[in-house]
């Protein structure tokens, strides 16, 4: 079997087991472009390399554009060769930048930017992104026929489709470590930390984070905690015994930190410190499951576009690939693990 064939027959394997996104028998791409878009995430870079050495692999040219669906819009575009794309699977960030873009939501942003891609002869976008990411990609597709596959990356892990996101492994380690040195000056005041986690709307880096370290709660957006609640918490760990607090607040838990940490000590009188970890959680060298996925992630993506495959996310679920129409990675929500909150419930008695 050539290298050829072990590719593709791997694709089809995974393929036949997953639900599959619309497939046409277009002709094969002869060149396609890459953007990173929305808050950069730890591994971007190693989905970049991917989709260029994957691209070229296959003998297909690939297009870098820079800042996103702004650059897009503005074509501000480059031809990349694989060796463009060395010395970056380690590195954090994006080497294409990123951008949050306001043009872009209009659709005579979107047409200038369709303009840009045909005259570069391009047949085909991957965009390494969240769920903003894909909707802008989204609307390429229907109003301009331009086939599109978003590749997840984002740290929050809050994308319907794929068990992990690109960046949320390396987010968790980031955090954790935070909070690994703040149970040390934690212990040595008999202090209560709050620390305030990102992960958007959604709680999956404060659940992680929380086990790991060990936490004696974790406040989530998808959880109600009653206001008396939180009092009660630091109450009972002292209670057992307990004289510092950990308790891991997700931004998106509603008042953040900062309610949590006010309500702790208006209702206790403990001496209460607040930590916003903030971007910190952003940055840094990947960790090798970011790598991993953004490896397999963005050759997935590659072949996906070879195949005709259009307007979908591929992702990993049950050890294979999955690939789930765009709509639907904003459309369904991805629940936090009930399984794991229970658990982190019960080990911190
Ligand atoms: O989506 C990634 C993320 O870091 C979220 O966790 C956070 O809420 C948001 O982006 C911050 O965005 P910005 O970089 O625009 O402040």
């Amino acid at each position: 079997m050539t290298q050829t064939d072990a590719h593709s027959s791997e694709a089809q394997l995974d393929a036949a087991t997953v639900p599959s996104g619309s497939t046409s028998t277009t002709p094969k791409p002869r060149r396609i472009a890459v953007l990173t878009s929305g808050g950069d995430a730890p591994g971007m870079n190693a989905a970049i390399r991917a989709v260029v050495r994957a691209a070229t692999f296959h003998g297909v040219e690939v297009v870098g554009v820079r800042r996103g669906f702004q650059g897009l819009h503005q074509g501000d575009m480059r031809l990349l060769g694989p060796r463009d794309v060395a010395n970056i699977i380690q590195r954090g960030g994006t080497v294409l930048l990123t951008a949050r873009s306001h043009t872009w939501r209009t659709p005579e942003g979107r047409t200038l930017g369709a303009g840009h891609l045909k005259a570069w002869g391009v047949d085909g976008l991957i965009v390494i992104g969240g769920d903003g990411s894909f909707h802008g990609a989204h609307y390429l597709q229907q109003e301009h026929g331009i086939p599109v596959i978003g590749v997840p990356g984002t740290i929050d892990n809050d994308l319907y489709g794929t068990d992990h996101t690109i960046g949320y492994f390396t987010a968790v380690e980031t955090a954790l470590d935070a909070v690994d040195k703040l149970r040390d000056t934690a212990a040595s005041h008999e202090r209560i930390f709050v620390v305030e986690v990102m992960g958007r709307h959604a709680g999956h880096i404060a659940l992680d984070v929380a086990v790991a370290g060990g936490a004696e709660e974790v406040f989530l957006p998808e959880e109600e905690h009653p206001a008396e609640h939180i009092a009660q918490v630091v109450r009972d760990s002292a209670a057992k015994g307990k004289a510092s607090s950990i308790l891991i607040v997700a931004e998106g838990y509603p008042g953040g930190g900062e309610a949590v940490a006010r309500a702790v000590e208006a209702q206790t009188g403990l001496d209460t410190r607040l930590t916003i970890l903030g971007h910190i959680q952003r940055g840094g060298s990947p960790v090798s499951s970011d790598r991993v996925l953004a490896s397999r992630l963005g050759e997935a993506a590659v072949l996906a576009l070879i195949e005709g495959k259009s307007d979908i996310m591929v992702g990993r679920g049950n050890g294979g690939m999955t690939f789930t129409p765009l709509h639907e990675t904003w459309e369904k929500s991805k629940d936090v693990s009930r399984d794991l909150y229970r658990c982190a419930k019960t080990l911190s008695v």
